[in-house]
């Protein structure tokens, strides 16, 4: 299959009329957000949703995160809307947050993964929320990498994964955040956290009150165990290098690597230190660290890297979201250096 790129920034009317045309046919295109890019298909088209599968490489029981451009679409899309979404809605949409409910009758079953909830999201990116406004049905998208990889930031990340996979790829430059949505679930009794993202778990709980955070989110899931969000259990995020996260102080880390024949992922400034070495941010800074940390582990791979060792980030704000990617892109890797 050809893959046709087309940019939103300085082609739009065009972007948007065959990004239109392809998805109302029933093919899947990557769109850009402010996460991460999506691979977006109509997601009341189960044919269309099946095919996302296919591109992505993607296990058939891992749900999809369906994308709305107005409030007035959640409604035909779960069963009720529970009071704490309306709230969350009200603060953070349009924006990355992702909210699980139960669904509605109109959700193949290919979207929900086979289960009865589905997780609803409106995006902040003026292209998404005009790639979905124009097309006029809600969009069922995943990250737009190969299952497994890191997820894609930039138009020429997805390019290296959906080349010939998909008809077309639109270009909305460098995702704003860089990591994916945060996603809460509002089925139980009490929300609860499944995947950190781009708003805190600080944020939220600033507006609800304390939420569950599930325990997916910094531990890995022991065999047998169920996983509330089914995309916890696969392997993510995983870059071509073996990567080992490393907690303690620089110094320790320093102590760590001298000898080692590695590629070193640290923060602004640290370079100075090693010989082969790459940054994902500031220290103190999450976001910094979320713009960077999908775009760091491709291009260790891009410079050959076979072993890296990675410095920790603080796990608060956003570096909850930026730990939890990088643990996943590390297998679960973790050692303590420097007690
Ligand atoms: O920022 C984002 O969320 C990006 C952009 C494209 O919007 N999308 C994204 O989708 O990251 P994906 O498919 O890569 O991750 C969705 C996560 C998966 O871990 C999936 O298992 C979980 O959300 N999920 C989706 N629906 C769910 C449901 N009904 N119940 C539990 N988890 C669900
Ligand atoms: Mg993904």
């Amino acid at each position: 299959m050809y893959t046709e790129y087309i940019d939103i920034r300085t082609d739009r009317k065009n972007a948007l009329e065959k990004a239109k045309r392809l998805i109302l046919s029933g093919e899947v295109v990557a769109v850009p957000t402010e996460t991460v890019y999506g691979l977006a298909a109509n997601a009341f088209d189960e044919k269309a949703v099946a095919k996302i599968f296919v591109a992505k490489g993607r296990p058939q029981d891992n749900p999809l995160i369906v994308h709305i451009s107005e409030l007035s679409q959640l409604d035909g899309l779960v069963e009720e809307i529970p009071e704490k979404v309306k709230i969350m809605a009200e603060k953070f949409w349009p924006g990355p947050l992702t909210m699980i409910m139960k669904k509605s009758g109109k959700i193949p079953s290919a979207v929900s993964g086979g289960l009865d909830t589905v997780a609803i999201r409106m995006p902040k990116s003026e292209y998404a929320r005009d790639i979905i406004s124009f097309c006029s049905v809600p969009l069922a998208a995943p990250s737009a990498n190969l299952s497994g990889s890191p997820s894609p930031t930039r138009a020429k990340y997805v390019m290296e994964d959906m080349n010939g996979r998909i008809p077309l790829i639109i270009d909305g430059g460098e995702c704003e955040i860089g990591v994916e949505s945060t996603v809460i679930s509002f089925v139980g009794e009490k929300p609860r956290l499944l995947r950190p993202g781009g708003v805190t778990l600080e944020q939220i709980e600033s507006v609800i009150g304390k939420i569950d955070v599930d325990n997916a989110v910094l531990n890995k899931l022991e065999q047998g165990q169920k996983a509330a969000s089914p995309g916890m259990k696969y392997k993510h995020y995983a870059p071509k290098a073996d990567i080992t996260v490393v907690k303690g102080s620089l110094e320790g880390f320093c102590d760590f690597v001298k000898d080692k024949n590695c590629f070193v992922l640290c923060f602004d400034g640290e370079e100075k230190n090693f010989k082969n070495a790459l940054s994902y941010g500031k220290i103190d800074d999450g976001q910094s660290q979320a713009k960077r940390i999908f775009d760091s582990l491709r291009e260790l791979d891009e410079m050959g890297a076979k072993t890296v060792y990675a410095r920790c980030p603080d796990l608060k704000g956003m570096g909850l979201a930026v730990y939890n990617r990088l643990i996943r892109s590390a297998g679960f890797n973790i050692i303590e250096v420097g007690k």
